[in-house]
C-alpha cells in the first residue's frame, strides 16, 4: 500500500478514464440564476454548477471495474446472479442473516420505520440525519439525538466526535426503554460533521442496549470511512485490514440501513439488513409492495453489480488514505484561507462554522444559507446548508435555532483532483474576506416536511 512509502505526496490512486467537461459562468449570470431559483441550490441546473459540492451522495466516479460490472447485470426478475453477486459482497462485510435490497438508503429506513415506530415510540441516534428523522417521525415517533458533548462543538478536538453519550442513552432507557424499539448508530455521524464513532463507543452502546433488551443498528452510509478513523485514531487498532474493521462493527449491531450511494461507491442502490427474522418477513412484505421483489428491491440487476463490485473497491486502503486525506487537504485549506472549520475534519466532507464565520447574521436569518448563495455566487460552487434551515422547523410547524448552522462541502467520491480542490480553497478565501459584506435570508415559500430541499429566500 502506498503509506508503506514514504513520500509526502499522497496521489488520488487512479488514473482517469473518461472525462465529463465542466462549464465556467460568470458572477453576472450565477447572481441572476440563484435569483431565479429563490435563492436554493437544489433548484439551480447542475449545468450551471462548475463544482457541484452539494453532496457525496450518489456523485462519485465508477470504477472500470464497477463498468464492467454494469454490463454483466442480469435483468432477471427473481433470483438473478447479479443479485447473488451483491449478497455476498453485502455479506462479506456484514455478515447479517438478512438483507433487503432497497432503491436507495431513505427507502430502507421508510421500510424499517414503517414496521418498528408509531405513535409514542421513540428512536435513539447519535444524529438522525435529515431523512432518518423525517422517517422515524413520519410514522408518528419521536426522532432523540443523543451525540456527546464534544460533537455539538465545532472547535472541540475529540477523536470520535460521533460518538454516542452512553449515559444519557442509558438514563433515557432507565425511563423509556419500553417505547424504544431499536437504537441507531450512524457512521460516520453526517449532521454532526462526517464525525466517525469509536469500537470502544459501539461496544458500550451494545452493552447498554442488551441491559434494556433493545435491539442496536447502524445506519452505516460511510461505513469504511469510519473503519478508516478507527484504524488510524482508536488504540490498538493500527495495522489492521479495515474489511476485517467493518465486520466487528457489524457484529456489534442486529442490523442495518445502507445507502449504497456512498460507501458503496454507487450511483444508486441500498439495503436494510438484520439478523431477526420476523423483523424481516415483515420488512420483505413492505418491500414488495413499495420497492419491488426481494432479490432486486428497487434496483436494476446492473446497479447490484455495480454495488457488488464499489464494495469490495471502498475497504482498499490506498483508496481510504486518499479520501481521508484529501477531505482534510481542503479542511487545512479553508483553515487558512479563514473560514472556521468543524474539527477534526471528518471522511466525506468539511463542514464550515457559518455562525461563526457570520456573527452578524441571527440563526432565524440563516447564516448558512448566506454562506452557500455567496460560495455560489463567488466561485460557481455548490454547498448544502446543515442548520436551521434543514433542523429549524418543528413537527408543531415552529421554529427554532438548530444547534450549529454548518455549511457542507461534501466530496464525491474519486471525481474531482486537487487542482479543483485548490480553486475551492481559492474562492474560500474570497468568501472570507468579504463576510462582514453577507446579509440574512427569509424564507418566502416552505413544503411542510424537509423544506431546505424546495424552500424559496429572499434576503432578510
Ligand atoms: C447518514 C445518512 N443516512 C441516510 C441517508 C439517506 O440515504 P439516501 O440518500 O440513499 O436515501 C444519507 C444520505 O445522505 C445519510 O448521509
Amino acid at each position: 500500500m502506498m503509506g508503506s512509502v514514504s513520500f509526502r505526496t499522497i496521489i488520488e490512486p487512479f488514473r482517469i478514464h473518461s472525462v465529463e467537461p465542466v462549464r465556467m459562468t460568470s458572477q453576472e449570470d450565477r447572481e441572476r440564476m440563484i435569483r431565479d431559483v429563490g435563492f436554493n441550490v437544489f433548484g439551480l441546473r447542475s449545468d450551471d454548477v462548475l463544482f457541484d459540492l452539494l453532496t457525496d451522495s450518489g456523485t462519485g466516479a465508477m470504477s472500470r471495474d464497477q463498468w464492467a460490472g454494469i454490463q454483466r447485470g442480469d435483468e432477471s426478475y427473481a433470483g438473478s446472479p447479479s443479485w447473488y453477486r451483491f449478497l455476498e459482497s453485502v455479506q462479506e462485510l456484514f455478515p447479517f442473516k438478512h438483507v433487503i435490497p432497497t432503491h436507495q438508503g431513505r427507502a430502507a429506513e421508510k421500510i424499517l420505520f414503517t414496521v418498528i415506530g408509531g405513535p409514542g415510540k421513540v428512536v435513539p441516534n447519535n444524529t438522525h440525519f435529515d431523512t432518518t428523522r423525517a422517517n422515524v417521525e413520519a410514522t408518528g415517533a419521536e426522532a432523540l439525538d443523543l451525540v456527546i458533548a464534544e460533537g455539538l462543538d465545532p472547535a472541540a478536538l475529540h477523536p470520535f466526535k460521533g460518538n454516542m453519550d452512553v449515559e444519557r442513552l442509558e438514563a433515557f432507557l432507565q425511563e423509556r426503554s419500553g417505547d424504544v424499539p431499536a437504537v441507531m448508530m450512524t457512521v460516520t455521524n453526517n449532521s454532526g460533521g462526517g464525525q466517525p464513532v469509536s469500537l470502544a463507543n459501539l461496544r458500550a452502546t451494545r452493552e447498554v442496549c442488551d441491559r434494556f433488551g433493545v435491539p442496536l443498528f447502524l445506519d452505516a452510509c460511510r461505513f469504511a470511512e469510519n473503519a478508516w478513523f478507527i484504524r488510524e485514531r482508536e488504540e490498538g487498532q493500527q495495522g489492521r485490514e479495515v474489511a476485517d474493521i467493518v465486520r466487528e462493527m457489524a457484529s456489534l449491531t442486529d442490523g442495518m440501513t445502507m445507502s449504497a450511494k456512498k460507501d458503496g461507491l454507487a450511483n444508486i442502490g441500498g439495503w436494510l439488513a438484520m439478523n431477526d427474522d420476523d423483523l424481516a418477513e415483515q420488512c420483505r412484505t413492505l418491500l414488495i409492495r413499495t420497492e419491488g421483489f426481494p432479490t432486486y428491491g428497487g434496483l436494476a440487476g446492473r446497479d447490484l453489480e455495480a454495488v457488488a463490485q464499489g464494495l469490495r473497491e471502498v475497504v482498499d486502503h490506498d483508496y481510504l488514505q486518499y479520501r481521508i486525506r484529501s477531505t482534510a487537504y481542503l479542511g487545512e485549506g479553508l483553515v487558512n484561507a479563514g473560514m472556521p472549520v468543524v474539527q477534526p475534519i471528518g471522511g466525506h466532507a468539511v463542514y464550515i462554522d457559518a455562525r461563526g464565520l457570520l456573527p452578524h447574521i441571527a440563526p432565524l436569518q440563516y447564516p448558512g444559507q448566506s454562506l452557500v448563495v455567496s460560495l455560489y455566487e463567488t466561485g460557481g460552487i455548490r454547498a448544502c446548508e446543515i442548520g436551521t434551515v434543514m433542523f429549524g422547523r418543528q413537527p408543531d410547524g415552529s421554529e427554532r435555532p438548530a444547534a450549529l448552522d454548518l455549511v457542507r462541502l461534501a466530496i464525491p467520491r474519486r471525481t474531482y483532483t486537487q487542482s479543483h480542490i485548490d480553486y475551492v480553497i481559492e474562492v474560500c478565501e474570497r468568501v472570507s474576506s468579504k463576510s462582514a459584506e453577507l446579509g440574512g435570508y427569509r424564507i418566502v415559500d416552505e413544503p411542510p416536511s424537509l423544506r431546505h430541499f424546495t424552500a424559496k429566500f429572499a434576503p432578510a
